[in-house]
């Protein structure tokens, strides 16, 4: 009894707690997100533009507009880039990116998934975060989600860019390749992504696209 009230305090520093931590969570480091993104999917041998529809639920046709170079889309070379349009989500008001849904296939583990079907465009522990599966015991044959980050780009660097691809960084490759590629000039590169190790290998950066009207071309 003479508890009670006590534990009614606690009860309620408790939810006040609660209370300041949505807050400061909902003092959102995003508010919306933008429409479109681009995907930066690097081609691996064995793939097809059908198996990539289905990673990205995006149809076809919508993947051709943004990679005006591949003209037989019943065999796309291995080795090259693809564009893939996605759009980019405010998630939780935390994070910009968008959760795929992906069917596990026998054997497979998030790091097998974030490596080979979505080729470096997240990791396994990315995946980790965004699904209850422990790590050793993923079900085959059910939906995971697989979360692939983006940016909307950042009106204190540049507003001249508002499309921009999440562009997983391969062996190789540097700050001059990727500028040299994308036709984005480095500095404007290391702006957009200030802690990025651009000659490391792996990790993502955002490369600025050019409007999605020129794709059409
Ligand atoms: C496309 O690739 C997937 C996965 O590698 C494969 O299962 C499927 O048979 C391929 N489809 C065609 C038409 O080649
Ligand atoms: C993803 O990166 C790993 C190395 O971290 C590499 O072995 C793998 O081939 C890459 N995936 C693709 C599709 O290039
Ligand atoms: C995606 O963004 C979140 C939040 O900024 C970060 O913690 C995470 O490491 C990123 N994932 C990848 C694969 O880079
Ligand atoms: C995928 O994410 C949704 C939304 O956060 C969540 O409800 C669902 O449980 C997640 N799926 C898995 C397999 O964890
Ligand atoms: C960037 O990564 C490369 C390759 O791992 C490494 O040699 C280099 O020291 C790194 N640079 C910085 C500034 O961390």
């Amino acid at each position: 009894m003479i508890l009670l009230p006590k534990r009614n305090l606690a009860i309620t520093l408790f939810s006040f707690h609660i209370f300041l931590s949505l807050i400061l969570k909902t003092q959102a480091k995003c508010n919306t997100g933008c429409h479109l993104a681009i995907a930066s999917y690097y081609v691996r041998q064995g793939t097809n533009l059908s198996y990539i529809s289905d990673l990205f639920s995006q149809q076809v046709p919508e993947i051709l507009k943004y990679n005006p170079k591949v003209t037989n889309k019943d065999s796309i070379n291995t080795g090259i880039r693809l564009n893939v349009p996605f759009s980019c989500d405010c998630l939780n008001g935390d994070f910009l990116g968008h959760t795929f849904t992906y069917i596990t296939q026998f054997g497979d583990t998030y790091d097998s998934i974030a490596k080979f079907p979505y080729s470096n465009l997240t990791n396994k522990d990315w995946l980790q975060r965004v699904n209850s599966y422990q790590p050793t015991r993923i079900p085959d044959y059910v939906p995971i989600n697989v979360t692939v980050n983006c940016s909307c780009g950042d009106r204190d660097v540049s507003k001249d860019y508002a499309l921009f691809a999440t562009y997983p960084l391969r062996p190789g490759e540097d700050l001059s390749s990727v500028a040299a590629e994308s036709g984005v000039p480095a500095h404007l590169l290391e702006l957009y992504n200030p802690e990025s190790n651009f000659s490391a290998g792996n990790g993502l950066v955002f490369v600025p696209a050019k409007e999605a009207f020129h794709y059409n071309k």
